[in-house]
């Protein structure tokens, strides 16, 4: 990750990306008691991109929105902040819609069976995703946003990086715990490959 206040700033409501921790506990107006909110409004000032993981969705202030240029919610989270059912596709694309009026450029949303609609202005798609083995889940989700902003600082589009969010994701439900079950760079990029043949034989 970018450590000259260029890249995305990655944060989830619920804890806080430790290199970006770092990076904020040193920031001079950051203060001991740094929260995702206040760090969220830091990256923003700074004309960093922000991408925040709105979990728990309770902590979703409505102030937040403008200031995170991409929401990564998964469907019980889209569901709560923008109070429409999501239950499939077209239902995440209409929530997505919902959370985007709110001020946030882009919004990607997990699906429960490891596929994402990624919503923007350009309108809303869905990839879906490969059957994979799940043993654990747990931070599967925390893998998707940090891959899908290391895709991102790598200079690829959203849809892109969401895909590769969407493949780290499918490796990490296949072991437990959760930096154990995420995938080395080589395999992260075996998966992302086999998600875009899949996808580009389905489009939507
Ligand atoms: N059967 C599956 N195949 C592939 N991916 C899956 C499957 N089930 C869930 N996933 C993916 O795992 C991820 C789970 O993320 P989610 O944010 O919902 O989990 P979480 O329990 O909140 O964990 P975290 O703390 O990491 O956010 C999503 O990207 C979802 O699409
Ligand atoms: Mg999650």
């Amino acid at each position: 990750m970018a450590t000259d206040g260029s890249g995305p700033a990655l944060l989830s409501l619920g804890s806080i990306n430790v290199d970006v921790q770092f990076r904020i506990e040193h920031w001079p107006d950051a203060g001991d008691t740094v929260d995702v909110q206040r760090a969220t409004e830091s990256a923003h000032a700074r004309g960093m991109s922000v991408v925040l993981d709105p979990a728990p969705p309770e902590h979703m202030e409505k102030r937040l929105y403008p200031l995170a240029d991409i929401l990564t919610p998964n469907a019980l989270e889209a569901q709560r902040l923008s109070g429409r059912a999501v239950a499939s596709a077209e239902d995440a694309g209409a929530a997505a819609a919902v959370l985007r009026e709110r001020g946030t450029s882009a919004v990607v949303i997990k699906l429960q069976n490891g596929g994402c609609v990624v919503a923007t202005a350009q309108g809303w798609r869905h990839f879906t995703a490969v059957p994979v083995p799940v043993v654990d889940t747990t931070d599967a989700g925390d893998g998707f946003t940090g891959a899908l902003a290391v895709a991102l600082l790598e200079g690829r589009r959203i849809d892109q990086a969401a895909l590769m969010g969407t493949a780290a994701a499918a490796i990490a439900v296949g072991g437990y715990g959760a930096q154990p079950s995420y995938p080395d760079r080589s395999r992260l990029d075996g998966m992302f490959q086999l998600l875009q043949e899949a996808n580009a034989r389905s489009p939507g």
